[in-house]
């Protein structure tokens, strides 16, 4: 028996909503609430006014079939270990496997190389003996099959569904009992009882569910794609994110060949640890030992480059900030990529105050490589960075700057010299320096003598410092 009650949801974003409004007050999205008939079965509702005691002897009452309770301490840890799948760095950032009867979803945008990605997953994991399953709603089985041999990819073990009807797919899962079961893409799955709105929110959300479900009954590690908007959400309602267990997110520029894997979320183990990876001719090749990737390219003496060191996970990443000062603007221009834009701003004003007008430039900052270094203590370089490219003085080729700078200029700094080469030296410094000129005097000359940079070259003093080793040009 059950009784119908009235629910309001947002086709939107997925969430409930306590009665009808014109504008949802989760996402704010205008004339997206909808009502909805719920069926609450009413022997649920009786059940839910029993006590807990009589629930914990059992629904039936004493002596009835009772609920399976199971001492927590007495759970077998062992019973479903991680499925290793075989990339590395993807079982670096799920901290060793997919586990058996979970849900995972990966987001990205269009052409990042989701597909590849899962489908060298799914040969890696078929090849390591699990039965593995590939729902493909957005390709036909030659097309993926196409792209298997472009990867040089062996794919016996694999098995193709093509169709996005969700009955049909509940049943090839069913029937093959797969190890592994990948869905490209959730959005384009659709259960036609539930009306024709192929894609829409309650569709992706209701199909989600359901493979969810049959995911957890069988046992299989369930792989979910999710396209990923311009603005950055998960298309389609935000709550597939509570529906699963881990959110991944698959980033990379679709120009350049490095892609980024990182888990959002996750139920199993910690969110911090990122998978590197580059794409090429035969697919996507994990990078093992990323920490002078990014400086390959890296000239030695050019000025308005600096480097400094962002942890991606628990590894350290070199990377070259690049900075240009350009002309003097009424208006000047900010153009920012791989940092944070708010920082940047908050650098030029302090490098203002301390004496490098570079406020009234056109100012550009991107990271070498399309790697990124959001973190505050990567202050330091884009200060460098930008300083050497308004002196024209190249920073030395081995020196490596992290630290924070603050509003007031002054910066708990850690700056490090490195031998890229060779053996490693780190020194910090032993207190706060404040960025600026020495004293007035001496940036008074400096000033006078370099009529034509942006703001006064330093003076060349001779020491034996890493800094003042700069090339000047
Ligand atoms: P794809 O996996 O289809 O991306 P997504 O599923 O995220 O939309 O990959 C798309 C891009 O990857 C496409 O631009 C071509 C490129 N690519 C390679 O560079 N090398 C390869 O071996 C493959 C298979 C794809
Ligand atoms: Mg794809």
């Amino acid at each position: 028996m059950s009784r119908e009650r009235t629910a309001y949801r947002c086709q939107a974003c997925g969430s409930p909503q306590a009665r009808w409004s014109g504008r949802c007050t989760s996402c704010g999205q205008w004339n997206s609430v909808e009502e909805q008939a719920v069926l609450v079965p009413l022997v649920v509702a009786a059940h839910k006014q029993s006590s807990w005691a009589t629930e914990l002897g059992g629904a039936g009452g004493p002596g009835g079939p009772g609920p399976e309770v199971l001492a927590l301490d007495q759970v077998d840890l062992e019973a479903h270990p991680p499925m290793a799948t075989g990339l590395s760095e993807v079982d670096r950032v799920l901290a060793g496997g997919l586990l058996p009867g979970s849900a995972t979803l990966l987001g990205g945008e269009p052409g990042t190389g989701k597909s590849t990605l899962l489908l060298q997953l799914l040969a890696s994991m078929a090849g390591a003996g699990r039965r593995c399953l590939l729902v493909a709603a957005e390709e036909a089985a030659h097309q993926v099959r196409r792209r298997a041999s472009r990867l040089g990819a062996d794919v016996a073990g694999v098995y193709v569904i093509e169709g996005t009807q969700l009955p049909a797919i509940e049943a090839a899962v069913a029937h093959l009992a797969p190890e592994v079961v990948v869905v490209d893409s959730v959005q384009a799955v659709n259960d036609p009882d539930l009306g024709p709105s192929a894609g829409s929110p309650a569709q992706v959300r209701e199909c989600a569910h359901r493979l969810v479900a049959i995911a957890k009954a069988c046992g299989a590690a369930l792989l979910l794609v999710g396209h990923v908007t311009k603005e950055g959400a998960l298309a389609g309602p935000r709550t597939l994110e509570h529906l699963v267990d881990t959110v991944l997110s698959f980033e990379g520029d679709r120009y350049l060949s490095l892609r980024s894997l990182k888990a959002v979320k996750h139920r199993f183990g910690p969110t911090g640890e990122t998978g590197l990876f580059e794409m090429g001719e035969t697919g996507l090749t994990g990078v093992a030992d990323p920490s002078t990737l990014f400086l390959g390219d890296r000239r030695a003496g050019a000025a308005g480059s600096a480097v400094t060191v962002p942890i991606e996970g628990h590894r350290p990443l070199l990377v070259e900030v690049q900075a240009l000062v350009g002309r003097l603007s009424p208006v000047p221009r900010r153009s920012v990529t791989g940092v944070d834009p708010s920082r940047v701003a908050l650098l030029v004003a302090v490098l203002d105050r301390a004496g490098a007008p570079v406020g009234q430039h056109d100012v550009y900052v991107s990271v070498a490589g399309g790697a990124r270094a959001a973190e505050p203590a990567a202050d330091l370089a884009i200060c460098l960075a930008l300083a050497s490219s308004a002196s024209k003085c190249a920073v030395p080729g081995d020196l490596v700057a992290v630290g924070e700078v603050d509003v007031r200029g002054l910066t708990a700094a850690v700056l490090a010299r490195l031998s890229l080469g060779g053996g490693s030296r780190w020194g910090e410094t032993p207190h706060a320096p404040r960025l600026g000129r020495s004293t007035p005097s001496s940036s008074a000359k400096a000033r006078a003598s370099s009529r034509s940079a942006p703001w006064p070259r330093p003076r060349a003093r001779p020491s034996s410092s890493s800094a003042s080793r700069a090339s000047c040009r």
